[in-house]
């Protein structure tokens, strides 16, 4: 788990984990390799805040399609109906995504990251928006994943989450220094 106040860099230090920003400093390494950030694109899956911003396709069926087929994956008709039933998605699989209330598009993000079959999940703020029972089918979900021996860094501000799922949970300070930013 990764949780502090807002502002802290915890969806930043989750892109560059994901490879979607440059580290100003510093080396990313895999297994003790050094890797340049493209890289860990092909080994963690993320889920960011803004969950519309990552469905592109007509039916959530496709959708779920399109990322089993980018991960290479065969079998993927299979493979997208055990996803629907594991995110309780099935009666919406030939709604378009983006026509899905905010909770239900976050499930199938989520259900999009799993497809992907990475080695490290990152999701940035996975219950905003959930029901009760939602969350504990996410949790149950990350548990699962967590079992099969895939890494899983959750943020949060939902110390529920933190203590359902998360063996140990790391506090990002704030610290005034990083905060050099300007605007012109
Ligand atoms: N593209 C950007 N350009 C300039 N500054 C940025 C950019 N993205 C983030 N920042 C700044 O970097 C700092 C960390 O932002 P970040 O989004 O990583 O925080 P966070 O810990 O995820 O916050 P929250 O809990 O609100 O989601 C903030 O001061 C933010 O304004
Ligand atoms: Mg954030």
């Amino acid at each position: 788990g990764l949780f502090g106040p807002n502002g802290t860099g915890k969806t930043t230090l989750a892109r560059i984990l994901t490879g979607l920003n440059k580290p100003t400093q510093g080396t990313l390494e895999i297994r003790g390799k050094k890797v340049k950030p493209q890289e860990c694109l092909k080994h963690v899956a993320v889920v960011l805040q803004n969950a519309d911003h990552q469905l592109y396709m007509r039916t959530v069926f496709d959708e779920l399609l399109t990322s089993l087929e980018a991960a290479g994956c065969r079998g993927g008709k299979q493979a997208a109906e055990e996803l629907l039933q594991l995110f309780d998605l099935t009666e919406l699989r030939d709604r378009h995504p983006h026509s899905l209330s905010g909770g239900q598009q976050q499930r199938l993000v989520i259900a999009c990251a799993f497809a992907k079959k990475p080695d490290v999940i990152i999701l940035d703020e996975p219950t905003s928006g959930l029901d009760g029972a939602n969350l504990h089918r996410i949790a149950g979900a990350l548990r699962q994943l967590s079992d099969e021996g895939k890494a899983v860094l959750v943020i949060t501000h939902d110390l529920e989450l933190v203590d359902m799922v998360c063996d140990s949970a790391i506090r990002l300070p704030l610290q005034k220094t990083n905060l050099s930013v300007t605007f012109q």
